[in-house]
């Protein structure tokens, strides 16, 4: 156990990052996971993952570094970062209230870098993984009826992975994205389960959690070590 990777995975109080948590996990990783609002789901977190839960908005740069601190004060490494935070809103641009506008670039992409800034040195240390979430449709830079604002922010998201891959390249730090389709779990937004946005899914059904939680245990693989700064589909073909 003691020589078992070292794995941080944020937003995992719920859905994609907490069948992250659980599967990496279950593979032999010493997972770390993050939850920020107090709630039963906070209570679960701690219960299932003891001392390596732990509170932080990753809005807040202290917090981020505090996080990163404390991983490393526990398990003296950091081999994988997984940052399964970024919030959604849907609606037309001429509806778009500037808070919530300001909310896709501060859930999506300002998280982003503020998590990546606190984890940079313990990953460049260790040679480790980053993954990042994006939504299917990024590459295209398509306009959206629904989802101009949130996919706005996933491409400038998608940019910065892109830009740290290069960067980190030098460091035997890999960063990539994996841009979910349609991905329903127990507190999914009421848009993820949508009959009709499912019937539209090529493959012909929603991805499981699984789907997404098996490909981040791919990049987090030694079998990934040659894959960086590409954004991996896990989508059933939606937005092709
Ligand atoms: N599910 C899908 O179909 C789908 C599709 C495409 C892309 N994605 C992307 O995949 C990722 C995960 O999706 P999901 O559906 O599992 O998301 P989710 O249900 O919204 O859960 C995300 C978690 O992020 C945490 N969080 C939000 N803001 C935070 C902050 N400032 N600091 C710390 N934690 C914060 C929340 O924690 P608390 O509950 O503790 O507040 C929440 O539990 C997101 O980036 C999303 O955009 C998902």
């Amino acid at each position: 156990m003691s020589d078992s990777p070292v794995t941080l995975v944020t937003g995992s109080a719920r859905g994609i990052g907490l069948a992250v948590a659980r599967s990496l996990r279950e593979r032999g990783d010493r997972v770390h996971a993050v939850y920020r609002t107090e709630n039963e789901r906070a209570v679960a977190l701690r219960d299932e993952f003891g001392e390596r839960a732990h509170r932080a908005d990753l809005l807040v740069p202290d917090d981020a570094d505090r996080l990163a601190a404390e991983v490393l004060a526990l398990d003296g490494r950091l081999d994988h970062a997984v940052h399964a935070v970024g919030e959604y809103v849907s609606g037309p641009l001429a509806e778009l209230s500037h808070a919530d506008f300001q909310r896709m670039w501060a859930s999506n992409a300002e998280s982003s870098f503020l998590f990546f800034n606190a984890v940079r040195a313990p990953l460049r240390d260790a040679g480790g993984r980053a993954v990042f979430f994006g939504c299917s449709g990024l590459n295209g830079l398509r306009g959206r009826r629904e989802t101009a604002a949130y996919a706005a922010a996933k491409s400038a998201l998608l940019v910065l992975v892109r830009g740290w891959a290069i960067e980190e390249a030098a460091h035997g730090v890999t960063v990539n994205m994996i841009s979910p389709g349609v991905i329903p779990h127990d507190a999914a937004h009421v848009d993820t389960l949508d009959a009709d946005r499912q019937a539209r899914i090529p493959l012909g059904e929603p991805g499981r959690l699984e789907d997404v939680a098996q490909a981040v245990s791919w990049l987090c693989s030694r079998a990934a070590s040659h894959t960086t700064g590409t954004d991996l589909l896990v989508s059933g073909g939606w937005m092709l």
